[in-house]
């Protein structure tokens, strides 16, 4: 069971590369941006709270966002590997993560970061924004802000992975099938 950090700031390519890598290998994906936009949709309890954090461009808190996340893994109690993307967020659901897997006798095995500047994230989420139906896509100042929040709370994460000998960057810009060809490389050899 090999599990799987994929990280990198908003519009990395984190979604679009871990549906590559789920079909590859069998893995689970479990995107909590993509579980809070589907629960925002049908109006839960949860989407709702998550709402007011993502429209004001926040992050969920992580009392929230870790319950969530438990209980996505444990809907795949069989699962070969899991690929976490936009998931840990902050050290403390860094140390949630560790702590929950290490429960289980399991744990995370690495972490692949998309390395992508910042204007090239602007541009593709700008892009995405014309169908995504996602208003923080929609504007330059509200992905501005996402990314501020990014480099302040989330980019720290890579040291705390390196710190464990788990950390693999890898260059995020190139076509998908250049970025999948990287990853493939990284994960063949874990
Ligand atoms: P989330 O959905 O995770 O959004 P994000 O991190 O901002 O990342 P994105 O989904 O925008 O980008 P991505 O890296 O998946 O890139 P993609 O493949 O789509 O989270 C949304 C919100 O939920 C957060 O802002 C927060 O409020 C909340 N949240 C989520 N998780 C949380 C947590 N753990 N704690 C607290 N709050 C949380 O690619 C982007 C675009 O580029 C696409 O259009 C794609 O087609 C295109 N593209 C991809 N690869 C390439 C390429 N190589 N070349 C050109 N274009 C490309
Ligand atoms: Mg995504």
């Amino acid at each position: 069971m090999k599990n799987i950090v994929l990280f990198g700031a908003p519009g990395a390519g984190k979604g679009t590369q871990a549906k590559l890598l789920k079909d590859r290998y069998n893995l689970v994906h479990i995107s909590t941006g993509e579980v809070f936009r589907y629960n925002i949709k049908k109006q839960t309890e949860l989407g709702n709270l998550a709402k007011t954090y993502i429209d004001k461009t926040q992050l969920v808190p992580d009392d929230v966002t870790i319950k969530m996340l438990i209980n996505e893994v444990e809907r795949f109690p069989n699962a070969k590997g899991i690929i976490f993307d936009g998931f840990p967020r902050t050290e403390h659901q860094a140390d949630s993560l560790c702590d929950f897997l290490s429960s289980k006798g399991d744990k995370v095995d690495a972490m692949i970061a998309l390395e992508v500047p910042d204007p090239v994230l602007i541009e593709r989420i700008l892009i995405r924004g014309k169908s995504s139906g996602r208003v923080n896509d929609q504007s330059e100042d509200r992905i501005r802000i996402r990314l501020e929040n990014y480099h302040e709370n989330t980019d720290i994460l890579k040291d705390y992975y390196q710190k464990q000998d788990k950390y693999h960057g890898i260059d995020g810009v190139g076509t998908v099938e250049e970025i999948r060809k990287r990853i493939q490389q990284v994960y063949d050899k874990l």
